[in-house]
């Protein structure tokens, strides 16, 4: 039976951090009812879509998902259950953020079927966490990170780096301590400027561009020798630990989202459908589904494995990409290219842009 995936966008915040662009909105009395029983809907149009599938993975994702009630959160895994399988070693993550924690949110949460939670820290020292607009000190961090320790067996934490006038020797401080805990996964963010965010209308500059690749190595050299290998630009864990729900994302495997700008990718009858909601769905060439398999790809420190690609997008990868671009990525050291697999190399990873164009065009 084919698998997929389910994303629910829980679009709540409590506030809005100035360098964030994801869709939210801030809501005292969130309809958490109402939300619920309209993504039970939601669930309900895809059976139809979907009816004999097996659910690999879920994900809460934000917003803030740990704003809403552990037994909502419930309510919409067993209404998942009830429509489909789940995979045996299925994985239910959530998002949280330390300042929604409150008396039993990690156990209840744990309780309702969550079984890898990630928490948003951001940074491990006050005057950033101020600085990035967050409502929770360090003090809460550490709080949360030592309950999730306890309570689950699958964890992450997101930090933000490369702040302006951030130094490496702090940002080394902030990693050590953070490979410290105990934790199985680490996703570690550069700071990216959005247009629209507070901080784009104050003006603030990201780290410059040498700096922050500087930061960026350092954090994949120190990493690695912590045991936190990368498996993902932003993402590091030992591969029993690499989070499936994302890697669906990065291998180009079929999800659907729920929720406003969620978005899915189907391939029903070998046809490919990129769902932008659950009514409107957008056919894709096998052309365009493969440029999505490389963009996405690429970024996976195991690259494309090329049976699986041509699996998807129906393409051969050799016969897809510029063979004369490649062999001038090969030639500079951007990309390992064996028969069955294509990789970038260290070099590579640092102009992953640049290589995408040329293996595309
Ligand atoms: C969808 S957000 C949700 C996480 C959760 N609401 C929180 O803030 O703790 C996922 C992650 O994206 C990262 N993020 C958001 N905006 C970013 C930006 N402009 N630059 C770098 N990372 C960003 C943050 O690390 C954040 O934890
Ligand atoms: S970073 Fe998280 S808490 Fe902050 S605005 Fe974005 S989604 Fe909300």
């Amino acid at each position: 039976m084919e698998n997929f995936s389910i994303y629910f966008h829980i679009p709540y915040c409590k506030s809005k951090c100035p360098y964030c662009d994801f869709f939210k909105k801030v809501e005292k009395n969130i309809d958490q009812e109402g939300l619920i029983s309209s993504y039970i809907k939601e669930l309900e149009y895809y059976k139809q879509l979907l009816p004999q599938r097996k659910v690999r993975s879920i994900f809460f994702g934000g917003g803030t998902p740990s704003l809403i009630e552990a037994k909502y959160i419930e309510k919409l895994i067993d209404k998942a259950a009830c429509l489909w399988p789940f995979d045996d070693k299925i994985e239910i993550s959530l998002e949280a953020n330390p300042n929604s924690n409150h008396d039993h949110m990690f156990s209840n949460l744990k309780l309702s079927g969550i079984n890898r939670i990630s928490v948003g820290v951001q940074a491990l020292n006050d005057s950033d966490l101020r600085f990035l607009g967050r409502t929770h000190t360090l003090k809460d961090a550490l709080t949360s990170i030592d309950e999730i320790l306890k309570i689950f067996d699958n964890h992450s934490i997101d930090l933000i780096y490369a702040r302006p006038e951030q130094k490496i020797k702090s940002w080394l401080e902030e990693l050590k301590l953070a490979a410290s805990f105990g934790l199985k996964h680490l996703s570690l963010y550069q700071l990216t400027i959005e247009e629209g965010t507070v901080f784009a209308r104050r003006g603030i500059k990201a780290l410059d561009e040498k700096q922050a690749a500087e930061m960026y190595q350092t954090t994949v050299d120190f990493l690695r020798q912590c045991g936190y290998p990368r498996y993902e630009v932003s993402n590091f864990a030992t591969k029993p630990y690499q989070s499936v729900h994302n890697k669906v994302y990065w291998q180009g495997d079929d999800y659907i989202g729920i929720g406003q700008s969620a978005h899915g990718r189907l391939k029903i009858d070998g046809k490919h459908y990129a769902y932008t909601d659950p009514h409107q769905a957008e056919l894709l060439s096998n052309q365009e589904r493969a440029t999505e398999l490389v963009i996405m790809g690429l970024r996976l420190e195991e690259g494309i494995d090329k049976a699986h690609f041509k699996n998807v997008s129906g393409l051969d990868f050799d016969d897809f990409v510029n063979q004369k671009n490649l062999k001038e990525m090969i030639k500079a050291g951007f990309v390992l290219n064996t028969p069955t697999s294509i990789k970038a190399t260290d070099k590579g990873f640092r102009l992953l842009d640049k290589i995408i164009l040329e293996l595309c065009c």
